[in-house]
């Protein structure tokens, strides 16, 4: 059976946000798109990168460090 967390209520993050919640210890990154709510790790798979921190437009964020774009929906490499 799942456990569920509450870390962020709907009204934390407007269409556009993203940001890194901690849960049970792990990162994990949050992102709204257009109202619509995603969760991913907050570990970039290139080199660490924290996703949560990076530049989201539509369904697709930015890593911070070097640039490589994922789509939030499907976690996706989205190209560079
Ligand atoms: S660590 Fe994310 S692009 Fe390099």
């Amino acid at each position: 059976m799942a456990n569920f967390v509450k870390v962020a209520g709907t009204s934390d993050l407007k269409p556009g946000e993203n940001k890194v919640v901690n849960v049970n210890g792990a990162e994990v990154a949050l992102f709204n798109v257009d109202n619509e709510f995603f969760a991913t790790t907050n570990i970039c798979p290139h080199r660490g990168g924290p996703l949560g921190e990076g530049f989201l437009e539509s369904d697709v964020v930015t890593c911070p460090w070097h640039g490589w774009r994922f789509n939030v929906n499907s976690s996706r490499h989205s190209g560079l």
